[in-house]
């Protein structure tokens, strides 16, 4: 059942007609507790409330798969707004970013160019650039990017997906570049990347801990509590110096744990996604955790356990959308 979600929810994170409704109607109704908002103030206004709780940020405007060069100009303009609203009010964050809303599917060329755009601002603040990894279909064109980048910038990292085989050699060649572990959200065939939970866990873990004793800072990007419980011994054990190391999680994902790490002394940063095009990233994150959908409900009907007055309306509102989103994924 769980892995007929997870194909359900990463197929319907691609589908275009379901996208194009989502961003009319769906909002409000399921997204608002995974997203900080659909623009720009709603974004900076959320930095400014978790910074001010000694949570750190990393912003990413929303969008993917762009195949028109001038939507993604406007995406490279969001970026670089943001990163001069980070420097002038001096906020604890740096920036995420997806290269095919840049352009990779237009040409390598022009995303190419796109971001180094993006960093000359960003280099001249002093502000982190991470560049997310995406699909397999986009693995290779992302890492020539991202080594063009590192011949002429310093602030510019990327992510290590554990799940796939070459993730140890990858992470050895970017031995000296800040990195982000995770296990990895897309579906990837067997030829590229390991299966099963327990593999992708093993994988996860080594990486994580061989990355924390021998290389630079890391990010730590989980939301899974077996996983931090076992590195946090390792650091322990290992007596590695905590400024080596954050623990990240995405925004509205377990914010009990998210504080309790804080509170131990760990720098922790929240993923803050914003921004109109919020559909594959969430259903990516209904692929993830189908028992994520069970959140979305219950907010919609209850607030401080009680509940809301138009629950009726609410609850009509949500399964209308699922049962929409089941009918169309259908008919692909
Ligand atoms: P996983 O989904 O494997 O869950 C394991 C266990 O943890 C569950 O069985 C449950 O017990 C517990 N758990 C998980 N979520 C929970 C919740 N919400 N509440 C309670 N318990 C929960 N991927 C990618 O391919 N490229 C990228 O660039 C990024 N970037 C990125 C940034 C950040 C900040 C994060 C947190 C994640 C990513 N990812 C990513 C996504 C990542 O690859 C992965 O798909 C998700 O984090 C899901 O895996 P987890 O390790 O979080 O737990």
């Amino acid at each position: 059942m769980q892995y007929f979600m997870k194909n359900l929810f990463i197929g319907m994170s691609n589908n275009k007609t379901l996208q194009t409704m989502a961003q009319k109607w769906g909002y409000r109704i399921v997204a608002d507790q995974f997203i900080a908002g659909t623009n720009l103030e709603d974004a900076l206004e959320t930095v400014r409330t978790l910074n001010a709780k000694g949570f750190s940020c990393t912003v990413d405007h929303l969008g993917e798969f762009v195949t028109e060069k001038k939507v993604s100009i406007q995406a490279k303009e969001k970026i670089i707004q943001f990163i001069h609203c980070i420097n002038e009010e001096q906020l604890d964050c740096h920036i995420s970013l997806k290269l095919t809303q840049l352009g990779l599917d237009i040409s390598e060329e022009f995303c190419l160019h796109l971001m180094k755009e993006i960093l000359d601002v960003a280099s001249k603040y002093q502000i982190f650039i991470n560049i997310d990894t995406e699909d397999y279909v986009h693995y290779h064109a992302t890492f020539r990017i991202l080594n063009e980048l590192l011949l002429d910038y310093n602030y510019v990292g990327t992510v290590i997906q554990s799940y796939y085989y070459h993730a140890e050699v990858l992470m050895e060649q970017l031995k000296d570049v800040r990195l982000r572990i995770v296990k990895g959200a897309y579906k990837e065939s067997a030829e590229v990347a390991y299966q099963q939970k327990d593999e992708i866990d093993a994988q996860f873990l080594h990486l994580s801990k061989k990355r924390l004793k021998e290389g630079p800072f890391t990010s730590i990007a989980t939301h899974d509590h077996h996983m931090i419980r076992s590195l946090l011994q390792y650091i322990e054990e290992e007596n590695i110096d905590k400024n080596k190391v954050e623990f990240q999680m995405l925004y509205g994902f377990r914010e009990e744990l998210q504080e309790k790490l804080k509170n131990e002394g760990y720098r922790f940063t929240v993923y803050l996604p914003y921004g109109e095009d919020w559909f594959g990233y969430f259903m990516r994150r209904l692929a993830e955790r189908p028992r994520n959908m069970e959140l979305i409900i219950k907010n919609q009907l209850y607030e401080n356990n009680k509940l809301k007055k138009k629950p009726i309306l609410l609850t009509a509102s949500t399964i209308g959308v699922l049962a929409f989103v089941w009918r169309s994924f259908k008919k692909k």
